[in-house]
């Protein structure tokens, strides 16, 4: 038996013939130091998994055989998962026995509901969730400040919780009843707070910002940005890159640009962010549940 899913496009490239995948989506790269150290991990132990970077267009995941685990991972973006990461949860082939691990890192602003949602969007194409984690990592949107929130995050201490994530995780595995995680574990916000999350959504705040185009007389056309994309947000319009619709304002062009094209104002981004922070009673920490 052999499922496909693929996140972006019909190409095929490679095949998922394993048991253990391991994907995410990491603009700005700290969710991808993440994956990189349960890869590790499971190497460790003698697990080559397949590797999927959902940003890359021509790579295709296949669960194939009677089980396999997924370790998905997302950045939180407004309390929520990336829906991209949401999307291919979705086009997910429905599994009796197949398993997921989602981890979400966070930028000590809140977690919100990533990690229920992702466990309810896995819950209904019948993954069943048996471990996850959140993992404290530098803001993304503060690369210009001096001190950005959970700098240095995630540290060696946060990655030797993801070595004892993958560890446990397989213990559990191996076991003839897999216990998936039970409900409630992944809604730790105070009850407020969570009910404030699910209301929350990055269309909603991406609605409220000014639009986020370069600025003709600053660009030069080079490109930079088409390539540093993502999500694949960004066309040629009238021969000067053109942000589209589904851009998440992760930054990355804006970051990448050298004729700083992309209006930015990095002193209101922050000051609203740091607001965010201190109103949210989470304790600013990495976590796994097992
Ligand atoms: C548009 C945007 C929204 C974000 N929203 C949140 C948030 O709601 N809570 C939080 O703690 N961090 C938030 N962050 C920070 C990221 O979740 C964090 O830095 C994450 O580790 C980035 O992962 P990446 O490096 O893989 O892209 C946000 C970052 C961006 C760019």
């Amino acid at each position: 038996m052999c499922h496909r899913v693929c996140p972006f496009s019909e190409e095929r490239e490679e095949m998922f013939t394993g048991v253990h995948c391991v994907a995410y989506l990491s603009p700005a790269g700290t969710t991808r130091r993440v994956a990189e150290r349960i890869v590790r991990a499971l190497q460790q132990q003698g697990i080559d998994p397949f590797v999927l970077d959902l940003a890359c267009r021509n790579k295709q995941f296949y669960a194939q055989g009677e089980s396999c685990c997924l370790w998905l991972g997302s950045p939180v973006y407004v309390d929520h998962a990336l829906p991209q990461v949401q999307r291919f949860i979705r086009g997910l082939p429905e599994g009796e026995s197949f398993y997921a691990v989602p981890y979400v890192t966070w930028g000590a602003v809140c977690s919100g509901v990533a990690l229920p949602e992702m466990t309810q969007e896995l819950q209904s194409r019948r993954w069943r969730t048996v471990a996850a984690a959140k993992v404290l990592g530098q803001h993304s949107s503060l690369w210009r400040s001096a001190e950005p929130l959970a700098a240095g995050h995630p540290n060696e201490e946060d990655l030797l919780l993801i070595d004892q994530l993958v560890a446990g995780t397989l213990e559990k595995l191996k076991q003839a009843d897999v216990v998936p995680l039970a409900e409630q574990t992944l809604h730790y916000l105070p009850g407020d707070q969570e009910q404030q999350s699910w209301q929350k959504s990055l269309a909603k705040a991406i609605a409220l910002q000014s639009p986020h185009q370069p600025d003709h007389q600053r660009c030069i056309r080079c490109g930079g940005c088409l390539l540093s994309c993502p999500v694949g947000a960004l066309v040629w319009r009238d021969d000067y890159p053109h942000v589209e619709e589904n851009c998440i304002r992760c930054h990355q062009c804006t970051r990448i640009c050298p004729q700083k094209a992309y209006p930015y104002d990095a002193d209101a981004v922050e000051a609203r962010i740091r607001g965010f922070a201190a109103a949210s009673r989470e304790e600013k920490c990495t976590q796994i549940f097992l």
